[in-house]
């Protein structure tokens, strides 16, 4: 394990924060980066609520390059970068391209020319299994093909792991391992941090917890006429502390030099699909809430099916998901509750 910090960017955020605890847990020192423009300052108190450490913290936006040129020279020991900093709404980008070209391309340009003026470095980047749009074959491995992006967003998530492959061809003491997210639900069990989606949620687990807890009136099912067991579409739940365990795991590879290759992909799932409406049955179940829903139509460039195929991550991560949807789902409600409270509290 490494003594020197670890640069965690967005690191405020929600797989972010989840991983900053993972990264201490694991006995790292953590230097966040984060613009707060899509999570809080709070969050910190909630990170060392639960490990009684403070990382140290960062208010930096990644567009400005003299600000990302000056951090590295005030902290020269980084070496390590977990890069979570990124704009991630789908629908978002549709409407706001250019927003979504300048956040989450140029400033992933900016680090990797700061990682690349020094003799090593390890970059381990946020990708998603979006860039599989609907795959060929479920589970869905690694070497399944990269498909049209059906969104800007998707499309920066695949431009980005180009430019690292191609960076990574430049220089072999520079190292990185692209992490491609099923769909990271739930909150630490503690309920300090969690996600704190601005404004109505678009994914679907926040939407769920908002609407038992009486935010929103119902659930909108979008479509029940997909070729799946119950007509609803099937996605990898993968509990967020998996899914940061896992960051730690792979960014531990590349500081021991177990890579096979200097540039590598895995793919973050639990291995099992699961429909919308098993998602909304297992919530009931494990909250006793009874949930407003109703099935509407599809949404656009929505996919029938995701779910990864897991053996790559376990075997060369030597990492497995080992927390159940029901887990994520109880954790998920558990921060409900208390965002719900925070919130009474304030007013
Ligand atoms: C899951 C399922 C919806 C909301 C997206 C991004 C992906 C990643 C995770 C960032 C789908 C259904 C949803 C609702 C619903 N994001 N749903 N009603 O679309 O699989 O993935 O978020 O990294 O890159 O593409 O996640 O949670 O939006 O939807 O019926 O109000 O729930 O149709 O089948 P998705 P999601």
């Amino acid at each position: 394990m490494s003594s020197k910090r670890v640069l965690v960017t967005g690191g405020l955020g929600f797989i972010g924060s989840h991983t900053v605890v993972a990264l201490q847990n694991e006995g790292f020192e953590v230097v966040i980066i984060d613009n707060l423009s899509n999570s809080s300052i709070d969050v910190l108190g909630g990170i060392t609520q639960i490990t009684g450490k403070t990382p140290e913290f960062e208010n930096i936006d990644l567009r400005d390059k003299s600000a990302v040129k000056s951090f590295f020279e005030k902290y020269p020991d980084i070496e390590d970068v977990i890069h979570f900093a990124a704009s991630k709404a789908v629908g978002e980008s549709v409407s706001n391209p250019l927003l979504y070209y300048e956040n989450n391309i140029s400033t992933l340009v900016y680090l990797l020319q700061e990682l690349n003026k020094k003799e090593s470095s390890r970059f381990i980047f946020s990708s998603s299994c979006t860039v599989y749009g609907q795959a060929d074959n479920l589970p869905i491995t690694e070497d399944a093909p990269v498909k049209e992006a059906e969104s800007p967003y998707g499309n920066t998530k695949q431009i980005g792991e180009e430019i690292i492959k191609d960076t990574c061809k430049t220089k072999n003491s520079f190292k990185a391992i692209s992490l491609r997210y099923f769909n990271p639900v739930g909150a630490h069990p503690t309920a300090e941090i969690g996600e704190l989606p601005i404004g109505t949620p678009q994914n679907l687990i926040p939407f769920i917890t908002q609407t038992a807890i009486g935010k929103r009136n119902k659930l909108s099912v979008f479509g029940d006429d997909y070729p799946t067991a119950d007509g609803t579409a099937v996605r990898d739940y993968i509990h967020v502390m998996d899914l940061a365990e896992a960051h730690v795991h792979a960014l531990e590879r590349l500081i021991n030099g177990k890579e096979k290759n200097n540039y590598e992909v895995f793919n973050l799932g639990t291995g099992k699909g699961n429909s919308v409406l098993e998602v909304i049955n297992s919530f009931e179940k494990v909250s006793g809430e009874k949930l407003a829903y109703q099935i509407v139509g599809r949404r656009e460039g929505d996919i029938t099916a995701a779910y990864a195929d897991t053996i790559k991550a376990n075997t060369e991560l030597n990492w497995k998901a080992n927390r159940s949807l029901d887990d994520a789902l109880k954790s998920a409600w558990k921060w409900q509750l208390v965002v719900k409270n925070r919130e009474e509290e304030d007013h």
